[in-house]
């Protein structure tokens, strides 16, 4: 139980990767937070964390609006008093060409995967500051390391927040906040459904595991970097990618 009585916010923890973490983090003992933007399927993944017998709240939450943002962060400091996680997992593609990329594409993705975790760091900083304890973690990709083709405004979200943790790892560490960014490879959830299966395939076949990821193997790092086992894990970058750029 590494995260017992930790209280964690997971931003689009209705799906995929989130709620794999959710999951995890309550299987660790965690109180959790589960942020996204359908109440419905918000309501279905708190359903389950407490059929688990997990202790869970779930908030429709925008993380493009900062007044949701805020809201959520104050009535989870009204329920328990603390946060101790917050792993800003939201995210979106829209993926063109540099070509043929409109304005609304880039600025969409921007706003959900950049501003969006500006948004929620910014909104329980304070709080973990006061505390003289936290952790944040920002989800990047592979393709923020490494670019990717048709993803001009996905990879320099992805890159902006490696940036985001390197620069709060040293504004917060001090304060006892840790912030670090995870770079899946390919993991199989639905942000894959518009990527044809035979590109989808000579993605994996680069991949010396040979495989996708399943989403609960990037929840298993979340974790980990979640807990006080990586106490001294700042700023770090850590590629969970299969192997793919070796
Ligand atoms: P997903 O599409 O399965 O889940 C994303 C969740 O974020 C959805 O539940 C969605 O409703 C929520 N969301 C979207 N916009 C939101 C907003 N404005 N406010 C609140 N919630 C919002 O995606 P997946 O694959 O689980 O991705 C999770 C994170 O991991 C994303 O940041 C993604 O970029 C990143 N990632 C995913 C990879 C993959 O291959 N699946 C690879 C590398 C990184």
């Amino acid at each position: 139980m590494r995260l017992n009585g930790k209280v964690a916010i997971v931003t689009g923890a209705a799906n995929g990767i989130g709620l794999a973490t959710v999951r995890k983090f309550a299987s660790e003992g965690a109180i959790c937070v589960v942020a996204d933007l359908d109440p419905a399927q918000v309501d279905a993944a708190v359903t389950g964390l407490l059929r688990d017998g997990a202790q869970a709240r779930g908030f429709a939450v925008d993380v493009t609006d900062r007044e949701s943002v805020d809201l959520m962060v104050m009535k989870t400091l009204d329920a328990w008093g603390r946060i101790d996680v917050l792993v800003n997992n939201a995210g979106i593609t829209a993926d063109a060409r540099l070509l043929k990329m409109t304005a609304e594409q880039f600025d969409r993705v921007i706003d959900v995967n950049l501003r969006g975790v500006f948004n929620c760091s910014q909104a329980v900083a304070d709080t973990m500051v006061g505390q003289g304890r936290g952790v944040i973690l920002n989800a990047s990709s592979v393709v923020g390391l490494y670019g990717n083709f048709g993803q001009t405004n996905y990879a320099a979200t992805k890159a902006g927040v490696i940036a985001f943790a390197k620069t709060w790892a040293r504004e917060l560490g001090p304060k006892g906040v840790r912030v670090n960014a995870v770079c899946p490879g390919f993991v199989a959830t639905h942000i894959l459904d518009t990527i044809p299966a035979k590109v989808l395939e000579q993605m994996t076949s680069r991949v010396p595991l040979g495989r996708l990821a399943r989403p609960e193997e990037i929840a298993n790092v979340y974790a980990f970097l979640a807990s006080d086992e990586a106490s001294y894990v700042n700023g770090a970058v850590i590629e969970v990618g299969g192997g793919m750029s070796v």
